[in-house]
């Protein structure tokens, strides 16, 4: 299927960040069945999705493999759940919305984040007190190796804050395997999932003390509406930088120094510190160096103000990691990757 492919394509439009770039070759992929083209196992891959995590720091010398495989259904059900599969290249919100309409709550609290049910497990995408490996139950790509499917179930996923398997494999930058189709297991027995502050003080707001799913879902597109920049009008790649854990002591020391440090203890005892607020704290709320600054309302948010390129996201990333770590000697990780 050699003519799937297309030469020379702009991939501006295919990133939420609208960094400019080319692919030497570029197809997009409707059906599993494609992936299995001979031509495609020997070139230097990458597989796009959403292209909401990603920074593209120049041309892409080989094949890019846009997944747009589509389909949603209820593939089982038994007395304790409901089994869902959706195609990689459903978006991942009117997923969710979806579910939701069909009364299968338990993704409520992901609603409205950026990008594909394909790439939802890579970086284990979570939200307001839920993780998506919360609800996984198992995955289909190919594997461009074995040249074969493969079936990946939650207990190899290595579900962990933003990381999983694929990426601590390196899968998602070597282009090893393509994510076909995700299964999720939606748990009948559903309470509300309001772990996380600001839902509950949305839902205070609003005077409902007992939500619906639909309701949290509500509340959930309200806050992020509010907090962050819709890439259609400014191009951003969400949390540009991971919150960073550090161990019990290191936490101690640094919210004795400044009062307000929000700090979450972790199962393990390390203490997760809120980036954006060390970001803030820096000077970099709202701040930008050329093109590319940290959004006003949540400076978390790498934020592309007009004809950025992957060189000026790089400069303003090392400018607000370089801040940080004079600040409060903490070192930031970029959440995006880089191609
Ligand atoms: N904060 C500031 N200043 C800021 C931003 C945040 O002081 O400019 C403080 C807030 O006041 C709060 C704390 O930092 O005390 C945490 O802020 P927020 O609730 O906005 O969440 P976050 O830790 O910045 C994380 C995720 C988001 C996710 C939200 C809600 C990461 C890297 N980011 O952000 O995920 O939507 O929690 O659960 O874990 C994403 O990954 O792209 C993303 C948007």
């Amino acid at each position: 299927m050699p003519d799937l492919c297309r030469t020379g394509v702009d991939l501006s439009a295919c990133n939420t960040l609208a960094l400019p770039a080319r692919a030497t070759s570029y197809a997009r992929i409707v059906e599993a069945a494609q992936l299995a083209t001979p031509e495609f196992a020997a070139q230097r891959r990458f597989i796009l999705g959403g292209g909401s995590n990603l920074v593209l720091t120049g041309d892409f010398e080989g094949l890019v493999l846009h997944m747009a495989i589509p389909g949603r259904r209820l593939l089982s059900e038994d007395a304790d759940a409901w089994y869902i599969e959706a195609g990689a290249g459903e978006n991942w919100h009117d997923f969710v919305q979806w579910t939701l309409a069909q009364g299968w709550p338990g993704l409520e609290n992901l609603s409205l984040i950026p990008g594909t049910v394909g790439a939802a497990p890579i970086q284990n995408i979570g939200a307001y007190g839920l993780e998506v490996g919360e609800r996984f139950h198992s995955l289909t790509a190919w594997d461009f190796e074995k040249r074969a499917f493969l079936t990946v179930d939650r207990n190899r996923c290595r579900f962990a804050y933003r990381d999983s398997l694929f990426k601590q494999e390196g899968w998602h930058l070597s282009g090893r395997l393509a994510i076909t189709q995700v299964v999720f297991r939606l748990p009948k027995a559903w309470v509300a999932n309001l772990r996380y502050a600001d839902v509950a003080q949305e839902l205070a707001t609003r005077k409902i003390a007992v939500p619906t799913p639909r309701e949290v879902a509500d509340a959930i597109v309200a806050i992020r509406r509010r907090k962050l920049p819709d890439p259609a009008e400014t191009p951003n790649a969400g949390s540009f930088f991971h919150n960073p854990v550090v161990d019990a002591t290191r936490a101690a020391t640094l919210a004795a120094n400044y009062p307000g440090l929000p700090c979450y203890p972790q199962p393990d005892g390390r203490v997760k510190l809120a980036a954006g607020w060390l970001i803030e704290q820096a000077g970099w709320k709202g701040k930008r160096l050329g093109p590319v600054g940290m959004y006003e309302k949540q400076a978390l948010v790498l934020v592309n103000h007009g004809g950025a390129t992957g060189a000026d996201v790089r400069r303003t990333m090392a400018a607000v990691q370089a801040a940080v770590r004079e600040k409060f000697a903490v070192d930031l990780t970029p959440e995006p990757i880089f191609i």
